[in-house]
């Protein structure tokens, strides 16, 4: 398919001195605007003739250097436009179209100080970032603060979905719809509406030895770059020549075209990993909800769900029914007692008396089953920095090819990672750092690349959140970074409505390891606070909607066993695509999502929606000629989530592009189809 990849690229420089330059999306419908507003550089941003973004700052202050947001001309400026298809090795899109025009202006101080701001203009949104030279960073720089602002024009009352930053567990929350008045530290990425019914998204690409950015609101409407501060108080600290991470403004008509945009991932540079075919996608269960839901236990003694014998019966079901990987947790040295206490107790090359490794390894690989095996490290950095690599040898000389790393931990009532001094046996200060600080970005990249040397992906849990570096190092493959459904097993759990923010905030950055696919959604019995707030066909349609490339069946095999006729969608579903399609949807009340697998005809569909039943004609124009069978797994008579949330209709038809077929959703509830070519 070589012929899938082209590249087209025109530049244009000029170094004329100016007050003001612009760059235009390829459709000419965006405009950027960079101007020199009284020796402050300001930013602004137009779509089809209508103001987006309002005059926003641009600049920075540094905690040993003079600051850089006054006295400042533009000059140098270059234009360039550049499109290329690109092929992903996994995704959900095979094909990757990045088309953009490129404007780079130089900013200058009177101390002669330098550095380039670049923007892309995309049809969707803009990306834009600074670029300091060597000359500019010198032996140290140190930044104190980035002022960048996001002045967004006309926002609508209560339509802001956003995160609150700074909380104990990290992006473990649900979010909030409110005014932009009301955002006082959001994560990224933040999403909302203006009054002229534009949808925007404000988030970062390409987050690589920075700090990561949080939206600070002013209580008047305008957002601002807030770095998070490391344990000192400083922000980001460099040593040589840097790009900060790419701010991205998602600009569009309708909330799905935010779904199908891939422009952070087209900010990311492209693979330096060379061949991956090692990294393999693919739908997994589990040794895991069983601990969640307090059936077995990460310990040792009677529940300890890591057994030899337990992996053995989960190898023959993962394997007799197809699916490609097993997760085990509590396999290792560490988790006896307190395991969010036990941080420098983790061993990560050590088994329990338990777990028989050589004879478990041998096993799935005969069994043709991907062992995902776990390391949690408490948030206790040092201790995990130290052993990594005699762990990722570990997995490496069984053949383990995936990894998921956790870093549940936090002190003093804060999700601080990274203990710094204190050792086993030491005394000494503790120091915490945030782990969507720079210190902790950096050990995240650290262990994707030490992984990848040894031919590991991950799927990383309390991680920091996506910004598309799965394009420049693709076995960095999902995350967790998200309230998930884990949170039904031990709390109050996610209302109905939960998922249907997801698409259009979290999952812009990317994957989502969430864990959907739960048949039984009342493991405590239906007055149990935490029980599944969704249908059973709900949880079908979100190993659709919820893209991950590690996707995971989450429930117990006896779960599955008892209904193998609706198991079917999860034995057919895949986890990597051809293309992905985000059809219809309004935030926080519905998504239809369709994706054909890779290498095939064969479509898959799911479609949620929040608390209330909603209808929904689904067209299949996306379909290829021919003929299909569609076998549609839909809400039973009378189903909803709160009292009856188990029929699932199971109903086959003969479809073709010209086909429609209507489907009702119950409250809570959703619809997942198969579509085979025939
Ligand atoms: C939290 C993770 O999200 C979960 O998946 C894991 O099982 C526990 N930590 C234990 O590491
Ligand atoms: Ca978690």
């Amino acid at each position: 398919m070589k012929n899938k990849i082209s590249i087209f690229l025109i530049v244009i420089s000029s170094i004329l001195f100016s007050d003001s330059f612009e760059v235009n999306s390829p459709d000419k419908n965006l405009k950027f605007k960079i101007t020199n507003d009284n020796g402050s550089i300001v930013y602004s941003i137009h779509k089809d003739n209508e103001n987006i973004i309002n005059s926003s700052s641009l600049g920075f202050m540094f905690a040993n250097k003079p600051d850089f947001y006054q006295n400042l001309f533009l000059s140098n400026s270059s234009t360039s436009s550049f499109s290329e298809t690109w092929e992903q090795p996994w995704g959900e899109n095979r094909y990757v179209l990045n088309n953009y025009n490129e404007l780079a202006v130089d900013i200058t101080d009177t101390n002669n100080r330098t550095i380039t701001f670049r923007v892309r203009a995309y049809n969707e949104g803009i990306g834009f970032r600074y670029e300091f030279p060597k000359s500019f960073v010198g032996d140290e720089l140190i930044i104190q603060d980035e002022l960048t602002s996001f002045n967004v024009n006309k926002p609508k009352p209560n339509s802001v979905w956003w995160l609150k930053a700074y909380q104990k567990d990290r992006y473990e929350y649900r979010y909030s719809q409110n005014s932009i008045d009301d955002v006082d530290a959001s994560h990224t990425p933040l999403t909302l509406k203006t009054d002229q019914n534009h949808y925007i998204s404000i988030h970062e690409a390409s987050l690589l030895d920075y700090s990561s950015m949080v939206l600070r609101g002013d209580g008047q409407g305008s957002l601002s770059a807030e770095l998070v501060a490391a344990y000192d108080g400083t922000k980001s600290k460099h040593y040589s020549s840097f790009v900060t991470p790419w701010r991205t403004i998602h600009i569009t008509d309708n909330a799905v075209d935010l779904v199908n945009s891939m422009m952070i991932l087209n900010l990311n540079e492209p693979n330096q990993l060379g061949d991956v075919s090692w990294v393999e996608p693919g739908i997994y269960m589990g040794i895991w909800w069983g601990m969640h839901i307090g059936e077995n236990t990460w310990s040792t003694g009677e529940k300890l769900g890591a057994t030899t014998d337990e992996m053995y019966r989960y190898i023959d079901f993962v394997s007799e029914h197809g699916l490609d990987g097993l997760l085990v947790e509590g396999w290792n040295i560490g988790w006896d007692g307190n395991w969010i206490e036990n941080g420098p107790l983790f061993k990560f090359d050590q088994t329990t008396d338990f777990f028989d490794m050589p004879s478990i390894a041998e096993y799935a690989d005969k069994k043709g089953v991907n062992l995902v095996m776990h390391n949690e490290t408490s948030g206790h950095v040092p201790n995990y920095e130290e052993q990594m690599d005699a762990a990722y040898d570990f997995l490496e000389k069984y053949g383990v090819n995936h990894l998921k790393t956790g870093y549940v931990g936090f002190a003093n009532g804060y999700p601080f990672l990274g203990k710094e001094t204190a050792r086993p046996g030491e005394t000494g200060e503790y120091v915490y750092e945030w782990n969507h600080g720079q210190k902790m970005i950096n050990h995240f990249t650290k262990s994707v690349i030490e992984s990848a040397k040894r031919k590991i992906a991950l799927n990383v849990h309390e991680p920091i959140k996506p910004t598309g570096l799965r394009r420049t190092f693709p076995n960095m493959m999902t995350r967790e970074g998200v309230r998930g459904q884990e949170y039904n097993a031990w709390s109050d759990g996610n209302d109905p409505q939960h998922t249907t923010i997801l698409p259009f905030t979290r999952m812009l950055g990317g994957p989502m390891d969430f864990t959907p696919g739960v048949f039984d959604v009342w493991f405590k019995g239906e007055d149990d606070p935490s029980r599944i707030r969704t249908t059973v066909a709900k949880q079908l349609a979100l190993m659709v909607v919820l893209y991950s490339p590690l996707q995971m069946a989450a429930d117990l095999p006896r779960n599955y066993a008892k209904r193998l006729d609706v198991f079917q969608f999860i034995k057919d579903v895949p986890s990597d695509w051809e293309e992905s399609i985000a059809l219809d949807g309004e935030i926080a009340d519905f998504i239809v999502m369709a994706r054909r697998q890779k290498n095939s005809e064969n479509w898959f569909i799911g479609g949620i929606t929040d608390e209330n039943s909603r209808k929904y004609t689904l067209d299949f124009s996306f379909l290829g000629d021919g003929n299909y069978e569609a076998i549609v797994y839909k809400d039973g008579k009378n189903a909803d989530w709160s009292s009856n949330p188990f029929p699932v209709d199971i109903e086959k038809y003969s479809v073709n592009k010209n086909s429609t077929l209507s489907l009702q959703m119950a409250n809570g509830g959703g619809f997942a189809i198969s579509v085979f070519k025939k």
